[in-house]
């Protein structure tokens, strides 16, 4: 087997929607990835990606954004405005694990924080075994874990969530129940399984210990890595602070700036199913793998300019490119969570009262409107268990800075 490396986002973009080039990226993950929508490939792929799609649409992630996330958020962040304090990391979990859970389809029904920090220690688990392949822990250790929580998961949480809907859908197909009143998440599409697609109790337990990882892991380090992208920007001229407050289009521009320095994969790897010539010199032959460096590649003076490697919310790109570069992946992959995250990009039309801004922006906002700002006594920690670069900890205080 031949490696092949890049760095071009031009090839890379041509890869990422190469049907002949399967994902890669998760086979030391098999544990808790094996048969999930990510690492599928051709028609199984598309006919899962087609079923699990009817949750992801763009009405529904206005909705949620608007009517249903406001209350959660000032719910998770209310017990540590009253502490004056909180570390971003953790409270990006909290927040969105209630997101990701939502639209997985696991209830959290005894309400408590204590169940939700339960649900994120398996999460956070699942989490390490999906992306075992830059891990500096030992593979079988960290397998053992998976396994063991995967159990957990079903019997705390996966079976009574599966049982209420079980009920409600039984409802449904007996004329007591519309369709529109059921459950809108991945969980419930799949136990319809109105497509017929091929499914497994072991399958979706899998599908959805993988929903909750992939939504919560790298919402909590966007907002994380945006937030101090910003803290820096404002340092080094607190005009920047005014701008920033007043303008909230202007915000989410930062928050795709900085999604798009921090990629939360880094690469993407693919693995050839047949002869591919993606460029003069990457000529693949059958299971050559390729490995693309995302991180690299959003950094690529031609499409970004010459200061691509700084934070510039002011940055102009070309109407065809998004500012986030390739941080949400593109064509058969592409993240279904994009529009939710990092909401709908504005133009000229656009109503400020009434935008999708994504849950990372809203997340950011209300951090900002709420006076935080680095902890100066507790600094900030990268996190030295992995080789992505995701903060441990981010202290933060609330208040005007001393
Ligand atoms: C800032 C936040 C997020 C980032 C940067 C991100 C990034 C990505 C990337 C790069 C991929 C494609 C990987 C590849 O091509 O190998 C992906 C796929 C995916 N993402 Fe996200 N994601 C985010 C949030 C979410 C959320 C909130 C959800 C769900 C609630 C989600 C669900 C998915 C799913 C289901 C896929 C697999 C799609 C497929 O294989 O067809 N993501 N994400």
């Amino acid at each position: 087997m031949t490696k092949f490396e890049t760095s071009s986002y031009e090839t890379i973009k041509s890869a990422l929607v190469n049907r002949d080039l399967k994902q890669a990226l998760y086979d030391e993950g098999k544990v808790i990835m094996d048969g999930v929508l990510l690492t599928l490939h051709g028609d199984e792929h598309r006919k899962r990606r087609k079923l699990e799609h009817k949750v992801f649409q763009r009405d529904f992630f206005k909705y949620y954004e608007q009517e249903l996330f406001p209350k959660t958020l000032n719910e998770t962040i209310l017990p540590f405005l009253k502490k004056g304090s909180m570390d971003l990391i953790d409270f990006g979990y909290r927040i969105t694990m209630n997101l990701t859970a939502d639209f997985a389809g696991i209830d959290r029904v005894k309400k408590t924080p204590q169940e939700t920090e339960n649900l994120l220690t398996l999460v956070k688990t699942f989490s390490q075994g999906a992306t075992l392949v830059h891990s500096k822990r030992s593979h079988d250790e960290v397998n053992k874990e998976v396994l063991k929580a995967l159990d957990k998961f079903e019997k705390e949480f996966l079976s009574p969530s599966k049982q209420r809907r079980e009920k409600l859908i039984r409802e449904f197909k007996n004329n007591k129940l519309k369709k529109e009143d059921l459950p809108r998440d991945v969980l419930t599409i799949l136990l319809m399984n109105e497509d017929n697609i091929n499914l497994n109790n072991d399958l979706i337990k899998r599908e959805i210990a993988f929903y909750l990882q992939a939504g919560s892991h790298s919402t909590a380090n966007s907002m994380t890595h945006a937030l101090h992208e910003i803290f820096i920007w404002c340092q080094k001229d607190p005009q920047n602070i005014t701008k920033i407050s007043e303008d909230s289009i202007f915000l989410q521009r930062c928050v795709h700036e900085s999604m798009r320095l921090h990629p939360a994969s880094p690469v993407a790897w693919r693995k050839s199913q047949c002869p591919v010539s993606l460029e003069k010199n990457i000529n693949m032959k059958k299971n050559d793998l390729i490995i693309m460096d995302l991180h690299e590649a959003n950094q690529d003076k031609s499409i970004f300019g010459k200061d691509s490697h700084i934070f510039n919310p002011n940055r102009k790109v070309s109407k065809n490119q998004f500012l986030w570069g390739l941080t949400f992946g593109i064509g058969l992959h592409m993240c279904f969570g994009r529009d939710l995250d990092g909401g709908v990009v504005p133009n000229e039309n656009t109503d400020p009262s009434n935008h999708q801004y994504g849950i990372v922006t809203l997340l950011v906002k209300k951090i900002l409107n709420e006076n935080g700002y680095p902890d100066p006594k507790n600094m900030p920690k990268v996190d030295a268990n992995t080789e992505r670069s995701n903060w441990a900890s981010y202290p933060i205080i609330f208040g005007e800075k001393k």
